[in-house]
């Protein structure tokens, strides 16, 4: 029995030492080194390469390496039979916490415009809302957008918060389904994406979507890069429907030299780095998952396959 890593261009090694800290008789494999394909039950992914796990006729069970499953979900040749789980945890929420209330002062309180101003030697104070004249509005209320709306509302923000089923959650405003978008937009200053990549969510960061929000506004997207539609941006950029973009995540990653996004005074780019899976937070989740796959038991934070995530 094995336990195979794919995840292609990183370095795995640091994952092999957290999983042998946790039970060191566990015997890994690491893509494309594998001893015996028929011992491999388990497969922990990013990235692999689209019909690969069909090659494993005992594997039971994968686990995204990360928060987001859309990779597994998307691989056409994943049997039906196969579990699909992810990662959860307390460093990935903390970590996405820090990096949208970074987003959301840089944004409020004009350090994006300051710190291009440096480059020019230009001494010109902005004006600046307060937490409570700024409307946040957060798509996707999981694991990672409910506990930043929570957080973005402690501090003052004006805070509603949009899901696929309808939620209650103390001083947020909230928002479900389809027929609530429009309304949950109306007032939206700041957009926030942290929604998984599905077949619904797929390009919903559009133009008439940034239209039917507060004129003027930002969008931060943190989840993935095809939840927007790139040219639309560009174009509500430049007719000044949006003022500005701050953006983790692209369909394209690295994103290509040659860009749109690149060299843009109100584009703001960071490469995928929100929240990041680190061995030693996962590695029991993952012996845990592996050891419940191997006895046939239920596994944690299993994926619906019809919901896509
Ligand atoms: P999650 O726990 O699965 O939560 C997803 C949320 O989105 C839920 O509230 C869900 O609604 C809502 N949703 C799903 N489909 C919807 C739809 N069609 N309409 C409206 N709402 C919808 O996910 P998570 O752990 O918070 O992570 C979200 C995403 O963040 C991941 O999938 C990943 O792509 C991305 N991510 C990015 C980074 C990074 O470094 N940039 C790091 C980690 C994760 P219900 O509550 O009603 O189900
Ligand atoms: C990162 O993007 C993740 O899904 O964990």
């Amino acid at each position: 029995m094995s336990l195979l890593f794919i995840a292609p261009g990183r370095d795995l090694s640091s994952w092999e030492d957290a999983i042998h800290r946790v039970d060191s008789n566990i015997e890994i494999d690491i893509w494309p080194a594998i001893e015996d394909k028929d011992r491999v039950q388990f497969a922990v992914c990013w990235n692999h390469p689209q019909h690969l796990l069909d090659s494993f006729p005992n594997l039971k069970a994968v686990s995204s390496l990360g928060a987001g499953a859309d990779h597994l979900i998307s691989d056409k040749s994943l049997p039906e039979s196969i579990d699909i789980c992810r990662v959860v945890s307390p460093s990935l929420v903390q970590q996405m916490k820090e990096y949208i209330l970074a987003a959301i002062l840089n944004i409020q309180r004009n350090f994006v415009h300051y710190i291009r101003q440096n480059d020019q030697r230009k001494w010109q104070p902005h004006n600046h809302p307060s937490p409570k004249e700024l409307q946040v509005g957060i798509m996707g209320l999981g694991e990672l957008g409910k506990p930043t709306a929570k957080q973005l509302a402690e501090l003052g923000y004006q805070v509603s918060g949009w899901s696929r089923s309808a939620k209650e959650i103390e001083n947020i405003n909230t928002f479900a389904g389809e027929d609530e978008l429009v309304q949950f937009l109306e007032s939206t200053h700041i957009l926030i994406c942290l929604l998984p990549l599905t077949d619904e969510t797929k390009g919903i960061l559009n133009l008439n979507i940034f239209k039917q929000m507060d004129d003027h506004g930002w969008i931060i997207n943190a989840a993935r890069g095809e939840h927007l539609v790139d040219e639309d941006l560009i174009y509500a950029l430049d007719s000044n429907i949006l003022q500005g973009a701050w953006l983790d995540v692209f369909s394209e990653e690295p994103l290509p030299d040659k860009h749109a996004f690149w060299n843009r005074d109100n584009v703001i780019v960071t490469p995928h780095i929100a929240s990041i899976t680190k061995p030693d937070e996962i590695a029991n989740q993952i012996v845990e998952n592996y050891k419940r796959a191997l006895s046939g038991m239920e596994l944690n934070y299993t994926i619906d396959r019809e919901k896509g995530y």
